[in-house]
């Protein structure tokens, strides 16, 4: 038999086998995704279908993350989720796919990167030093709490331009009623049942509070208009902005893609900044070698120096590589596609895993511990760190949020020293609609550097 014939004859129509009781695949995705993603994967080999929010095909291969993140425009469907429209709204760009898609990001996520970054630098810093630097030395402090105050500000100042301290207030008041509103397990429980009537009261108060917000985000966008793009700001940038036909995009798709911006963009870098000091405090060797690299530049360095030093980039990989806010990224197949021997229908979700394909041993020697050195003087390809996911849908905010992770770090650890006050292994806790170290992280300040 040729070897067409034999790779022919081993094809399969249909899905992967995986575990059993779907409801309880659910609730352990619900409670701990990393834990359930690998033990699946041991055990029915990594190509599994399994049910998380949705049932999907799942995989942390190399090879078949490589086919998925980076399969032709047209491959992939929207996510038709009524849920996901309540949320972050019916014009958001992460409704979209294939073409429009691209159109959208065209004229948003170049203002989340290089030179637009820049001007971002100092308010990062100011933010940072807003929230933590109230500390009295001996106090102890949640690094959850501190990290959500910086990360919702920067957001606010950086993507939204509010820089005055009330513009901050109203508009953090009003992201903080939407998250809780999304994150209420009656919300959760009728969003995942895909209920599409308004009137559950629920939806009804989600509907309220997400118009407060819009309210406050028209007023932002008639701001950033008389401003123009010279403000640093990304929503100046963003209304400014024009498709290839010249025309503006318009105020529901702004107003919703910024929605979209603000939710996925503060818990994300609140669980990673978390995580980071965490580990630099649990693994003093680690913070050692930091603080080496840092202290030559001092705590008001130029930011593109510290952009530059390779061990803090390898530590913000690191976190990310260890603890993925994202376990899994999904995509819709609009048309058939085959991974390993089986080939796929059209509507099926597929799932590429950096849960898994982050603890590759074959790729990550002892996966298991906190080592940034294995990020220098090695890259890995897309297909082998998938933090920021990757493909047509690769997070806008990467940058952004690699830039923050740097210069939040950095400023902090140049200026304060802190002691761990959590022992023993740490575990996870899922808040709203991500997964945070369970105790938040326990800190303590020792003391100010004499600068
Ligand atoms: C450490 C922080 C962050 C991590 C780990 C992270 C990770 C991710 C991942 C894995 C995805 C899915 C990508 C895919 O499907 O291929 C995503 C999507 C997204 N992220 Fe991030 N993100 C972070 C911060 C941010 C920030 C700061 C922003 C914006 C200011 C942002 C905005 C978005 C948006 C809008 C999407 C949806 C993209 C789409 O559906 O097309 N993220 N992020």
């Amino acid at each position: 038999m040729s070897e067409a014939a034999i790779a022919s004859s081993a094809v399969i129509a249909g899905l992967p086998p995986g575990p059993p009781l779907r409801p309880l695949q659910l609730y352990r995705y619900m409670r701990n995704p990393y834990s359930m993603l690998r033990g699946y994967a041991r055990e029915y080999g990594n190509l599994f279908t399994v049910q998380t929010v949705r049932v999907c095909v799942m995989t942390g291969r190399p090879d078949l993350v490589r086919r998925i993140i980076g399969a032709p425009i047209d491959q992939y469907g929207s996510r038709n989720e009524p849920g996901a429209a309540r949320v972050f709204g019916k014009r958001a760009f992460t409704l979209l796919s294939g073409r429009p898609l691209r159109r959208e990001r065209r004229l948003i996520v170049p203002h989340f990167q290089g030179e637009a970054l820049t001007a971002l630098g100092g308010m990062i810093r100011d933010a940072t030093l807003e929230a933590f630097g109230n500390l009295q030395p001996g106090e102890s402090f949640v690094v959850r709490e501190r990290a959500l105050d910086v990360a919702l500000d920067v957001i606010l100042r950086t993507v939204l331009g509010a820089d005055t301290p009330e513009r901050r207030a109203a508009f953090r008041d009003a992201v903080r009623a939407l998250t809780k509103g999304y994150g209420n397990p009656a919300f959760l429980m009728l969003a995942a049942m895909q209920i599409k009537q308004d009137w559950p009261p629920p939806f009804r108060r989600f509907t309220a509070i997400r118009r407060r917000l819009e309210n406050l985000l028209q007023d932002a966008m008639d701001r950033a208009r008389r401003e123009g793009p010279a403000k640093a700001a990304i929503l100046n940038r963003v209304v400014a902005a024009r498709y290839e036909d010249g025309t503006p995009m318009p105020d529901e798709a702004i107003r919703d893609n910024m929605i979209t911006t603000l939710i996925a963009g503060h818990e994300t870098s609140v669980v990673s900044l978390s995580w980071a000091l965490y580990w630099l405090h649990r693994d003093r060797r680690c913070l050692e070698l930091l603080l080496d690299e840092l202290r030559p530049l001092g705590p008001d360095a130029d930011l593109a120096a510290w952009m530059r030093l390779p061990y803090l980039d390898a530590v913000v990989k690191e976190v990310l590589r260890l603890w993925p806010v994202v376990t899994d990224i999904n995509r819709v197949l609009a048309q058939p596609m085959q991974l390993d021997r089986y080939v796929l229908p059209a509507g099926t979700t597929i799932a590429a895993s950096s849960a898994i394909l982050h603890y590759d041993p074959d790729l990550y020697p002892d996966p298991d511990t906190f080592r940034p050195e294995r990020f220098i003087g090695r890259r890995f390809g897309p297909h082998e760190y998938l933090a920021f996911g990757g493909g047509e849908r690769m997070c806008p905010g990467s940058h952004l949020a690699v830039f923050e992770l740097k210069i939040v770090l950095a400023t902090l650890l140049t200026r304060y020293r802190y002691t761990l006050l959590d022992e023993g292994p740490m575990t996870v806790r899922r808040v709203g609609g991500a997964m945070m170290p369970a105790t938040g992280i326990r800190l303590r300040l020792d003391g100010t550097l004499q600068q």
